[in-house]
């Protein structure tokens, strides 16, 4: 499974962590950066991992800022992108069986590195339910196309 991250320097440190986590659980890992603390602009990252993900480059995107919710906001202007800010697991596991989320957002300030692994690991072992979530994704879809 081809995973694509990025943070801004908000996220940058345990980006750094999910990325080695991913490469070393087996997984084909993107990084779109940032590279270090400098002061950043979490949209920049957001679309690029956004892009990846809608374009077929990758299957999920994990996206880190300093609460999540910049990233998660950036990255559903994207069309076809269901971002999914998690604090927990059961949110994690909720984000891919009910609303089929393909980029996963993440508090560098807000989760301990041990928390936020286990989180993306119930992430990307989760899988979407289908059913009346598929129909309730559909209505989601219809809102992008303008209906
Ligand atoms: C950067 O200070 C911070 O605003 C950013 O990382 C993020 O938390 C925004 O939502």
């Amino acid at each position: 499974m081809r995973i694509v991250v990025g943070a801004d320097h908000g996220g940058y440190r345990l980006k750094e962590e999910i990325a080695r986590f991913l490469a070393d659980e087996g997984y084909e890992v993107e990084d779109v950066g940032t590279f270090d603390e400098e002061s950043t602009d979490y949209p920049d990252y957001a679309v690029q991992v956004a892009r990846a993900v809608t374009e077929g480059r990758a299957d999920l995107g994990i996206l880190v800022c300093g609460t999540g919710i910049g990233m998660s906001v950036a990255a559903n202007k994207v069309r076809g992108v269901r971002a999914a800010l998690a604090t927990d697991c059961y949110m994690a596991r909720m984000a891919r069986e009910h609303n089929d989320a393909n980029i996963l957002c993440l508090g560098g300030r807000v989760l301990g590195v041990g928390s936020a692994l286990e989180v993306v690991r119930t992430f990307l072992e989760a899988r979407f339910a289908g059913g009346r979530h598929a129909r309730r994704i559909g209505k989601i879809e219809a809102i992008e196309r303008g209906e």
